[in-house]
């Protein structure tokens, strides 16, 4: 389990990876876990003082790993996607990530509690959620149309459609595109200026950009998840990861409310 999330610590940044490439880095309850325990961990650790999160060079995240989703849907409080998302969303020390490949659902949604954010030219991005019979998570629904407006936001969330780096550069939501092969470099050299700055002004900074939004990020992560719990149980959300499952288009007609 540990080898499908590497953390390594150099120069004051924490990188950690995802790395489970077979399964296109989809996350499972297991890796969730690892994910926050690790993120609370090193919050608390002086040495160091930025964290970096990057996937494989074709892969950021498939989102959601969904057999194992299915398995152990997050109807806790405790599930531990739930610990991911409180964990990213109070992240006390500047937390960046560098993205190649597709960043599907959460792997997009993450992205939103990231200070910076660095795609090389290949970074897909996709918010998925309606076409799984779900609704946003990681509050999207708070955190996208605050970034992007209403009607842009709503276009992504409602079709699913996977849009590019460039897009997302104009979007607000990555700092910087850069060539594939720089991806990493430019990330790791930007992390240790980063980490070489002086670290509590850098906290003080990030908790004032966030000053006001920390208890509405919070309720709007309740609001989602108590929606996203009934709709798991739905028809639609039924159809949807059975024609995943049997890697067939879904019909979603005779589901309709
Ligand atoms: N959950 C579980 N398994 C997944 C997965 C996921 N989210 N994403 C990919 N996989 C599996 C595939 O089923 C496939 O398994 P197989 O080798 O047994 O057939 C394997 O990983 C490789 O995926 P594949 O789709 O063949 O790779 P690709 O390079 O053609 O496409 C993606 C990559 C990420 C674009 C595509 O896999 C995808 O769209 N995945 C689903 C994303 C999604 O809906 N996520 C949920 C968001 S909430």
């Amino acid at each position: 389990m540990m080898d499908e999330i590497l953390i390594n610590t150099a120069n004051g940044v924490c990188t950690i990876q995802l790395n489970r490439p077979a399964r296109k880095n989809a996350l499972t309850a297991a890796m969730y876990q690892t994910l926050a325990d690790s993120l609370r961990a090193v919050d608390a650790m002086p040495t160091v003082r930025v964290v970096l999160l990057q996937g494989h060079p074709d892969i950021f995240t498939a989102g959601n790993d969904i057999e194992d989703f299915l398995h152990s849907p997050p109807l806790q409080e405790d599930a531990p996607v739930l610990q991911f998302l409180a964990a990213i969303s109070t992240f006390s020390k500047p937390l960046m990530a560098a993205v190649s490949g597709p960043a599907v659902g959460i792997g997009t949604t993450l992205l939103l509690h990231c200070d910076l954010v660095y795609a090389s030219e290949t970074a897909m991005f996709a918010l998925p959620f309606s076409q799984l019979g779900l609704c946003p998570e990681a509050a999207a629904s708070y955190l996208l149309p605050r970034l992007v407006g209403h009607q842009r936001a709503a276009e992504k969330l409602f079709f699913g459609e996977s849009f590019t780096a460039d897009e997302a550069l104009d979007m607000g939501l990555v700092n910087r595109v850069v060539a594939h092969e720089g991806l990493l470099e430019v990330a790791q050299r930007q992390a240790e200026r980063l980490a070489a700055l002086p670290s509590e002004a850098i906290k003080a900074t990030k908790a004032l950009l966030r000053e006001g939004q920390e208890g509405a990020v919070a309720a709007a992560m309740q609001r989602e998840i108590a929606r996203f719990q009934v709709l798991l149980h739905a028809p639609e959300a039924k159809e949807a990861f059975t024609a995943f499952m049997e890697k067939r288009k879904p019909n979603f007609n005779s589901h309709s409310a």
